[in-house]
């Protein structure tokens, strides 16, 4: 079956059958990616669930991405190929973590990146992506405390934007972007002088790319920091004829097709999710055929968990 034009057309065909549509983040397979209606990072894939006018969501992605659109999409049915797809990231805290480090912080203002359980949601304030994570801290009146959570990279690399002093954050990571380590990405950016980084603020190599700018190691403007989506606008308007990614490597894939004359290299080619290669051609034909596996959230956590994922959506690009 898998990613054959016999199976995209079974795939293409059953999705109709179902009045469904597909939607696939940029860490996905290839094939995966070619087959589905959209293509996205977490903010944009979210956006579309939201608007979606099919009856059923195919969402190719892990548990907490399906589960954020059932909870834009309550009356819709959202289906993931394989339930038990993850993410480290999300399981990096729970709801009771969440609550005791509230109890702490009485006044403060949660800020929790997508990638959190539905329950860790309806205990947020609102939610954010990689691509507006700064735009939602900056909404925040400046003399309330925030709590930021899960990601400690992320929230390092909003607090150095942001500037704010009253940002807490919580030591989570994802351990696929954690492995993408600053001495790999200088021993890569030394080894090829012109080609410029597109770098994940997940990555535990964020914080040292922008130091050894600052140290004048290479020009400022050879780094990015950028969401998965940010990188595709950024391989639109890409100078060099070489740029080095750090991210998962699934990424690559969208990358190539949006500027297919800049050669893209991963920064570390063993950064791959399995949470995300868990949904194969073989599962989302699976998926297709049986309507399965379903997403559900309980109704009073998605309830409460809406209005801080609404928040999401509404701020930043
Ligand atoms: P974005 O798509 O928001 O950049 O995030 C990536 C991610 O790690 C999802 O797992
Ligand atoms: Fe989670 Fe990391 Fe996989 Fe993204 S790459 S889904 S953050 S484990």
């Amino acid at each position: 079956v898998s990613g054959t034009p016999e199976w995209a057309s079974e795939v293409k065909r059953l999705a109709r059958e179902r009045n469904a549509t597909i939607l696939a983040h940029n860490y996905q397979l290839p094939e995966i990616q070619d087959v589905a209606d959209h293509v996205g990072d977490s903010l944009a894939l979210s956006r579309i669930a939201a608007e979606a006018s099919e009856d059923t969501i195919v969402f190719c992605g892990v548990h907490f991405m399906a589960e954020t659109a059932k909870i834009l999409s309550p009356t819709k049915t959202v289906l993931i190929p394989d339930a038990r797809a993850g993410c480290s990231l999300a399981d990096s805290i729970t709801a009771d973590d969440l609550r005791a480090w509230k109890a702490d912080y009485p006044d403060a203002v949660v800020v929790s990146y997508v990638n959190t359980t539905a329950e860790v949601k309806a205990l947020t304030d609102i939610c954010c992506t990689s691509s507006n994570a700064v735009d939602v801290v900056a909404s925040v009146d400046p003399d309330r405390d925030v709590l930021f959570l899960p990601d400690q990279f992320l929230g390092a690399h909003v607090k150095r934007i942001t500037g704010r002093k009253n940002l807490h954050i919580w030591a989570g990571e994802c351990h696929v972007h954690a492995g993408i380590n600053g001495d790999e990405l200088t021993a890569q950016a030394m080894s090829h002088p012109d080609a410029e980084l597109f770098v994940h603020p997940e990555c535990g190599c964020a914080t040292s790319a922008l130091y050894l700018a600052g140290e004048g190691a290479f020009p400022a403007d050879r780094v990015h920091i950028l969401s998965t989506g940010g990188m595709i606008d950024a391989a639109r308007v890409a100078k060099s004829k070489q740029v080095l990614v750090a991210t998962e490597v699934g990424m690559l894939h969208q990358l190539r097709k949006a500027a297919p004359g800049i050669d893209f290299q991963a920064v570390n080619d063993r950064a791959s999710c399995k949470y995300m290669k868990m949904i194969t051609p073989a599962a989302l034909l699976r998926c297709l055929i049986e309507g399965k596996d379903e997403v559900h959230v309980d109704p009073e956590i998605a309830k409460a968990a809406s209005k801080s994922v609404q928040r999401m959506i509404e701020i930043g690009t």
